[in-house]
């Protein structure tokens, strides 16, 4: 397998290309640097990294061409400004396009997509199921949507995974790191007053690793623990792992329109077609996050909620 990785500069994309040099396979990572860092993928041999977007059709398909990958891991995503929608259907649906279509050229065996559960939307049903229609409310949800249906048309032989919140070494996203951040920095935290499903990213390679051979199932997925928690519950976990008192009481608000009040998602059709389970409960994963935040540190975090960029 030749592995190339857009995005790979990102939490799930260097952890992935990570995970896959170190089983041996030969990895192409590209990535734009505008959420990603440049100190990911840990540097290896059989990982090159190549800096550019999937905007620019001809790097997209000089990479292409130099690295004849096999499979794809189309990890890239712009989403830090949600008024930034021009960016956003720059990187999410014409970068998703740019990808495919070369994809398309060099045939490949295998192509992997990976989408955001807010494409759901308000949800009629919860636990969601992955036949639910989809109904996005934000720039990134609404352009990711654009990315999976071009997929969905092009005849590639591919594997769409919508994905609940994954979270481990590298997660810069979300109330893990910034709870971490603050916490440790003794400043007051905002809790968002929303429920949200968490899987931890060992569990999701597993998965990965399941579903990367060209003759596994193809199709959409949900990929979820398939429990979910509150924001309030993460903020309490993060206190008690990390040991401390807050001088001050979180302020806890209700979200605002671009936010969901649950993401449950039914994650019973990936797991009856792969016999995957997770296996990390949410507290023994936040333990391991929390270690890896002691050792690495968290720098700049990102969101594309309106209300936890105060
Ligand atoms: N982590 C999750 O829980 C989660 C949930 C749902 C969906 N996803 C999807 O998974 C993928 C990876 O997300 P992540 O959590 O690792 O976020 P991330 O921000 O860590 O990774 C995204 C990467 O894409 C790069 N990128 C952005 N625009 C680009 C462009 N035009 N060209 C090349 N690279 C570009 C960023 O610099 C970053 O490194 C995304 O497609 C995201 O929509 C992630």
């Amino acid at each position: 397998m030749r592995i190339l990785v857009t995005g790979g500069a990102g939490f799930l994309g260097s952890n992935m290309a990570d995970r896959l040099a170190a089983a041996g396979r030969e990895v192409a990572v590209l990535d734009n640097y505008a959420t990603g860092r440049r100190d990911a993928p840990s540097p290896s041999e059989r990982i090159q990294v190549v800096d550019g977007s999937v905007v620019d059709k001809a790097c997209v398909d000089a990479l292409f061409d130099s690295f004849r990958p096999t499979h794809v891991l189309h990890a890239a995503a712009a989403y830090k400004d949600p008024d930034d929608w021009g960016e956003d259907v720059l990187s999410n649906v014409l970068g998703t396009v740019n990808v495919i279509r070369a994809s398309q050229r060099h045939e490949v065996e295998r192509f992997v997509y990976f989408q955001t559960a807010l494409s759901y939307g308000a949800a009629r049903q919860v636990p969601i199921p992955v036949d639910h229609p989809l109904h996005p409310l934000t720039s990134y949800s609404i352009s990711k949507c654009g990315g999976e249906r071009y997929l969905a048309m092009s005849g590639l032989n591919y594997v769409n995974l919508r994905l609940a919140n994954v979270y481990g070494p590298r997660s810069y996203t979300g109330p893990m790191p910034a709870f971490y951040k603050r916490l440790k920095g003794g400043q007051p935290c905002l809790i968002v007053r929303t429920r949200r499903d968490f899987l931890e990213f060992d569990d999701f390679m597993r998965l990965m690793e399941m579903l990367l051979p060209s003759e596994a199932p193809g199709g959409d997925f949900n990929v979820s623990s398939g429990e979910d928690c509150t924001i309030e519950d993460v903020y309490r976990l993060t206190v008690k792992i990390l040991g401390v008192t807050p001088a001050d009481e979180p302020k806890i608000v209700d979200p605002l329109e671009d936010d969901l009040n649950s993401l449950l998602l039914d994650p019973s059709k990936v797991q009856e077609v792969f016999g995957w389970k997770p296996e990390v409960d949410l507290e023994a994963g936040m333990r391991k996050l929390i270690a890896w935040y002691e050792e690495n540190g968290v720098g700049e975090t990102f969101t594309h909620l309106r209300a936890a960029k105060d």
